[in-house]
């Protein structure tokens, strides 16, 4: 009964790790679960208070303009110029979307035809995967290894690849390996997709949370960049509003407007107090986003110390919210994140749900008090594998 295009889309790898879960709660109530990405601080109360303010406004409660409020692609621009020091033409240059998940499979939608081909990181985040398949294009891997620094290697390539791609998905600071991009890896980036016409879009979902002081760069930044792509980023992460669904695309004019486009057939926008109430979240004092990165931080920290104390190295992250650990010898991501779960009650998530070179590695996301950390290690301590 299903379309071709339903068909053709990917299982939902996270769904069976979901219901392992539930089934180890079920007779548990002390599972510590570091395997999703799903932020654990509330909505800071400034932004919860601009949303009730804002929700009793009538012009809210009709139909929104299609392509988003103008005030809120004025607080993106002004975000991008303050953030970033990249100018943006709000009119032109920003779509508003209903969360970059929804953006990431629009965008292949709005840019691929059947048999392009379109280049996604190996490991990444699976729903770049989703809208080349309802697409019908393909999809190469490139993969990230830690002797890359988790960047793919474009000389690896090869020509007919680079020939046939129209579409490179890319996200720094990363999900799932906490690595973020460089100025000279950004710039060879434009200088590819220039010399073989691939559209790029960086997913920027993790932009805001960069550790050790480092900002983690915008790939607008870089000269050229809006020529050739776009950057997606998220409300989600940042203020932790995940449950809002509220995101946006700036960038290349043409990109924003095809995407501006292909809503216009899907949605009517999102509902005004919200768009006021992010607009309100870009602007104001932006204390709890230092805040908040500062928790993860520290939380990183205790994270990688306490593995390192029982001879499980992994690398810090440099951004993001995750953790990505190699798996000790002789087990495959998924036996070990198995044993993890039924033998400690700590949940993480395999690496080979993330693409074949996740294969060997676990990702933890740091969404649990440090307590909980620490306490997740010394279970694992007692498994004796390291
Ligand atoms: C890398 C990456 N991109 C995009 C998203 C989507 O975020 P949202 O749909 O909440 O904007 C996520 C969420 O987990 C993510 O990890």
């Amino acid at each position: 009964m299903k379309s071709d295009a339903l068909k053709r889309l990917p299982d939902q790898f996270f769904a069976e790790l979901v219901r392992k879960t539930m089934e180890v709660k079920k007779n548990h109530d002390d599972v510590i679960n570091l395997g999703q990405g799903n932020p654990d601080q509330p909505t800071p109360a400034h932004i919860i208070e601009k949303m009730k303010d804002a929700s009793s406004n009538p012009l809210y409660h009709k139909y929104a303009p299609f392509s988003g409020f103008p005030f809120l692609k004025q607080a993106v621009a002004d975000y991008y110029l303050r953030e970033c020091n990249v100018t943006i033409d709000p009119e032109t240059e920003v779509a508003i979307m209903s969360g970059t998940k929804t953006g990431l499979v629009e965008v292949s939608q709005c840019l691929l035809n059947p048999g392009d081909t379109a280049l996604v990181p190996d490991p990444g985040y699976p729903d770049y995967w989703s809208g080349i398949a309802l697409a019908g294009a393909e999809m190469v891997g490139m993969p990230l290894l830690p002797e890359n620094d988790f960047l793919p290697d474009f000389q690896k390539i090869s020509k007919d690849i680079l020939t046939n791609a129209k579409l490179m998905f890319l996200n720094y600071p990363n999900n799932p390996t906490g690595a973020v991009a460089s100025e000279e890896f950004f710039q060879q980036v434009v200088g590819l997709g220039q010399e073989h016409s691939i559209h790029i879009v960086h997913d920027y979902a993790y932009g805001a949370i960069g550790f050790d002081g480092e900002r983690p760069i915008s790939f607008l930044e870089t000269p050229g960049a809006k020529d050739i792509g776009i950057e997606m980023m998220t409300l989600s992460k940042t203020y932790n509003m995940a449950g809002w669904r509220v995101g946006f695309a700036v960038g290349n004019k043409e990109i924003i407007a095809a995407i501006n486009l292909i809503q216009d057939h899907y949605y009517c926008s999102l509902f005004g107090g919200i768009q006021e109430a992010a607009a309100h979240a870009l602007t104001a004092d932006q204390t709890c986003v230092s805040e908040l990165v500062k928790t993860y931080e520290s939380r990183r920290n205790v994270l990688v110390e306490e593995a390192s104390r029982i001879g499980w190295n992994g690398q810090a992250p440099a951004g993001s919210f995750f953790a990505w650990f190699p798996v000790p010898d002789g087990y495959s991501s998924e036996a070990f994140a198995d044993l993890l779960l039924y033998e400690a009650r700590v949940v993480v998530a395999p690496g080979n749900g993330f693409g074949e070179h996740g294969e060997g590695f676990v990702r933890l996301g740091l969404l649990c008090e440090e307590e909980e950390l620490r306490e997740a290690i010394k279970r694992i301590e007692k498994l004796n594998v390291f």
